[in-house]
């Protein structure tokens, strides 16, 4: 399915750092990247858009297929037009979020929107993050990451993430959304997040975030990925 274009997956719960590492090493490498978490969030922007009930997979599925969807620049993080409207900061906000972490439930949308992720395995190469990155969109991929911290240092740089972008913030309503997305990522039935078996779990609670990314290159380098990329 994959052929030889080198790809690396990026896993994690919401608010790990994950976006930042990805972003970091697609640019290192001058590979394309993949936010899986912006597709769901604008389809979940969609299905509102719709006024479709957000607990009806099909419709919300169908609005998916239809959806025209543009992401401009190199990355899914750019720009981002739905229907031809600009949704960039739309999709950034918290609200998004929670849209995207109820319709990921139903196996209808993920299916929906699995061609199109897959899509963006091309050459020079991919950095694909998201929740089940490694463990379904790309399961041959030669090299998985999983990266994990306390839902509490999550919610704090989150809350550090939201007031530099000039969103208010406050942080015990953040840890809350953390933690109820969390209990909804992980016990949903399909693709839920979970390391890949053959994933390398980081756990990031105590690290700074130049210090994950650096530990990430490290594995590209020793997987043999950056053979074509250096
Ligand atoms: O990474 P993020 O916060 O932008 O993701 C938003 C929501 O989308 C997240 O709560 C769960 C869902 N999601 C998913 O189910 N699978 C992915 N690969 C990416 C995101």
């Amino acid at each position: 399915m994959s052929g030889a274009i080198p790809h690396c997956t990026i896993d994690g719960p919401s608010g790990v750092g994950k976006g930042t590492a990805a972003k970091w090493l697609a640019t290192r490498l001058g590979w394309h990247l993949l936010d899986s978490g912006a597709m769901y969030r604008v389809a979940g922007i969609a299905a509102e858009q719709a006024g479709v009930a957000l607990e009806d997979p099909e419709a919300v599925a169908a609005v998916v297929h239809e959806m025209q969807v543009r992401f401009d620049g190199d990355s899914a993080s750019d720009r981002i037009a739905l229907n031809g409207q600009d949704i960039t900061a739309a999709v950034r906000e918290e609200g998004a979020g929670m849209l995207a972490s109820r319709i990921a439930v139903f196996p209808e949308v993920r299916d929906a929107l699995l061609d199109a992720q897959r899509a963006f395995l091309q050459r020079p190469g991919l950095v694909a993050d998201g929740r089940d990155m490694g463990s379904v969109v790309f399961p041959d991929a030669p090299l998985k990451i999983f990266l994990d911290a306390s839902a509490e240092e999550r919610a704090r740089r989150r809350c550090q993430q939201l007031r530099q972008a000039g969103m208010p913030a406050i942080l015990a309503d953040v840890l809350t959304d953390i933690r109820a997305r969390d209990a909804r990522d992980r016990g949903r039935k399909v693709a839920p997040l979970k390391a890949a078996k053959d994933a390398v779990v980081i756990d990031t609670t105590e690290l700074p975030i130049d210090a994950v990314c650096e530990r990430i290159f490290s594995h590209v380098q020793d997987s043999g990925l950056t053979a074509v990329a250096s």
